[in-house]
């Protein structure tokens, strides 16, 4: 079953700014173009819910992906996204990695404000040398995919709407979840463009094709010369990958 989204709804656009000024000015520039604005943690702590409001007042139905990547003990976390109900949030985030209980108390407060939980499993800007730093048993989770399916599994246990992860795992995510469970990819550069800290990118093209429902994009939009022009350009690249994998019937 093919979710119906367009292609631009489907860009989330991380507002990874400083201040609300000029949060507004990218929230205005890009309504329109995006489906979602990212707020994520510089700008949450600059200020606030104030954020929040200005895109849901500036933009007829641009959905808000509160971007706090919450890890704490379930009963923080409960309280956290309580606080976090009256934001209208579409999609708020949590770590997969503290286990089922933060999932769950995540879910459950999610389910009383309508808010979607996402569980975040792996950082795309880790890879697979930067596991073995954090303490990651190597023998067991040989490459991020692995660990990003042991944390899907959790997420969908808990009753997570789904995760975030890279292009790279989108594939895995559908083939083990099937089509509603949700996958999210940061991480996406065009070919050839840098990087940055981003270690598992890959183009809008290909995390749709891989099966992503959302992209999260934020430097190749916001550091674009013409930035409204970077999205239509992505839009255009998912309606493609969205044709190419309906042609072979993935
Ligand atoms: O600028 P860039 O496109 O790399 O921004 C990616 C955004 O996605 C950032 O706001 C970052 O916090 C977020 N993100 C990520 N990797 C995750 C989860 C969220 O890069 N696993």
């Amino acid at each position: 079953m093919m979710n119906p989204l367009s292609p631009k709804d489907r860009i989330i656009f991380a507002l990874d700014l400083p201040s609300l000024d000029e949060a507004v000015k990218y929230i205005d520039l890009l309504k329109g173009h995006v489906g979602v604005f990212k707020v994520g943690l510089e700008l949450f702590c600059a200020c606030g819910p104030a954020v929040v409001r200005a895109v849901n007042e500036r933009t007829s139905g641009a959905g808000v992906f509160l971007d706090m990547k919450f890890h704490d003990i379930p009963a923080t976390v409960r309280g956290a996204i309580r606080s976090a109900s009256t934001l209208k949030a579409r999609f708020i985030t949590v770590h997969c990695d503290e286990g089922r209980g933060l999932l769950k108390a995540a879910v459950e407060e999610g389910n009383v404000s309508g808010a979607k939980i996402l569980g975040v499993t792996v950082l795309t800007s880790l890879s697979r040398e930067d596991l073995v730093d954090a303490g990651i048993d190597a023998s067991r989770f040989r490459e991020p995919g692995d660990l990003v399916l042991h944390r899907a599994r959790l997420a969908r246990l808990a009753g997570c709407a789904g995760v975030v992860c890279s292009g790279l795992e989108a594939g895995m995510i559908k083939k083990e979840f099937g089509p509603d469970f949700l996958a999210v990819t940061p991480g996406i550069r065009g070919a050839g463009e840098d990087r940055g800290d981003q270690k598992r990118t890959v183009t809008p093209y290909e995390a749709v094709y891989n099966g992503a429902d959302y992209i999260v994009v934020g430097r190749p939009i916001r550091n674009a010369l013409d930035p409204v022009k970077a999205a239509d350009s992505i839009a255009g690249e998912i309606e493609r990958a969205l044709k190419d994998r309906e042609g072979k019937g993935v």
